[in-house]
């Protein structure tokens, strides 16, 4: 190994850059933590329904309190919510029944090629139909709001786009684009994941989740995974209709997200700094990436306005080589299997590290590309 690969300080292997966590939390998320000190501290229940820190995330989200569904994490949400709507809303209608039973396709998921897989794939393992989008690198990796609005002038359905999109970490869709078609369209559900949207300024990119209020076929997932760094705490919710939240609280019991998540994320949500901290951080960390990876012969990384970088081969080499060479180096990346007759071989994700980490990343990637 060259010197220039040493394990640097601040930099402890294995290195987990293949799951999209965020790095910093908030200061005042980690003032909060440290007052919970005594063996008591902990001994009692929250409050059941969690009410203030739907509260809070309410009025930072421009919405109600009961417009919100808290869970361990938005990927459990994705999990339960996503088969549960599509089910009762074919359940709704005698001819989506029979286009179910006929076909599978009673209401269909309309999604972009190359999104968070785990919802069309969970999808497609329960027998439902999937209609993927094009997403190119040609078009920068631009949603074509046009085709979809076609595809649903054919048939009404689940519209599942995340945005800023993963893995290709761009804005997908703006409140300009979406907003006529929740007009036009009340029949489809339009299930907008803004798991990684804080990492964009909202003078920028006005958000998608005030809308819920005024459109009760529009849902919005969000985590405090990513920007807010606390992907180790588990907390992510939905923003719903009253009645769906409803409806879905009532499938779970109370007391789900405990005294210390609730503290931590609602003073993360009041300290003012932390965004801004952030989106400064990432956006001089992705420099580091994008800078480094594009250096690479063979190698062409897209533009992200997130903590992830998307990658791929010009050379022929696979996403899938390079994750096997950098794990035997105690580094994780990720890479993309094959989806519905699609293949992603040549393409690879990078999350964002702090500063160490990112410097460490390119020089290991550096070395394992040149040793072939
Ligand atoms: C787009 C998207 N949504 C949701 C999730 C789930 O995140 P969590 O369960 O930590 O909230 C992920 C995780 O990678 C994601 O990429």
């Amino acid at each position: 190994m060259n010197a220039k690969v040493e394990l640097p300080a601040g930099v402890s292997l294995p290195l987990n850059l293949g799951l999209n966590d965020g790095t910093y939390c908030p200061q005042a998320s980690l003032d909060a933590m440290l007052r919970f000190n005594h063996r008591t501290s902990l001994r009692n229940y929250t409050d059941a329904n969690n009410d203030r820190l739907r509260g809070a995330i309410a009025s930072a989200d421009g919405v109600h309190a009961d417009n919100v569904f808290l869970q361990n994490g938005s990927g459990p949400i994705l999990k339960q919510v996503v088969p549960h709507v599509i089910r009762s809303t074919i359940k709704a209608s005698p001819k989506r029944i029979a286009r179910h039973l006929l076909a599978k396709n009673g209401y269909p998921i309309i999604t972009p090629r190359l999104t968070y897989s785990k919802v069309p794939r969970k999808a497609s393992e329960l027998g439902l139909t999937v209609h993927m989008l094009p997403l190119a690198p040609e078009d920068g990796f631009r949603l074509n709001v046009d085709l979809l609005d076609q595809r649903l002038q054919k048939q009404e359905g689940f519209v599942y786009i995340t945005s800023p999109n993963n893995p290709t970490g761009n804005v997908l869709i703006t409140r300009k684009q979406l907003e006529p078609l929740l007009q036009r369209y009340p029949t489809s559900t339009f299930w907008i994941d803004e798991a990684y949207v804080q990492y964009v300024d909202e003078a920028e990119h006005e958000y998608i989740s005030p809308l819920v209020a005024r459109y009760p076929n529009l849902l919005v997932s969000r985590t405090f995974s990513f920007a807010y760094g606390l992907a180790g705490l588990r907390v992510g919710y939905l923003l719903g209709n009253t009645q769906l939240v409803k409806d879905l609280n009532g499938q779970l019991t109370d007391y789900r997200v405990g005294m210390l998540q609730e503290a931590m994320v609602i003073a993360g949500l009041h300290d003012k700094e932390h965004l801004p901290f952030v989106r400064a951080t990432c956006a001089k960390e992705r420099k580091v990436l994008l800078d480094g990876m594009s250096a690479m012969k063979g190698v062409e990384a897209f533009p992200s306005q997130v903590n992830f970088i998307f990658a791929r081969f010009t050379d022929g080499r696979t996403g899938a080589w390079l994750k096997a060479r950098m794990a035997e180096r105690g580094i994780q990346i990720k890479c993309f299997d094959p989806f519905a007759g699609e293949r992603y071989d040549e393409y690879f994700r990078v999350t964002l590290g702090v500063e160490a980490e990112n410097t460490y990343f390119i020089d290991v990637m550096r070395d394992v590309l040149a040793k072939g």
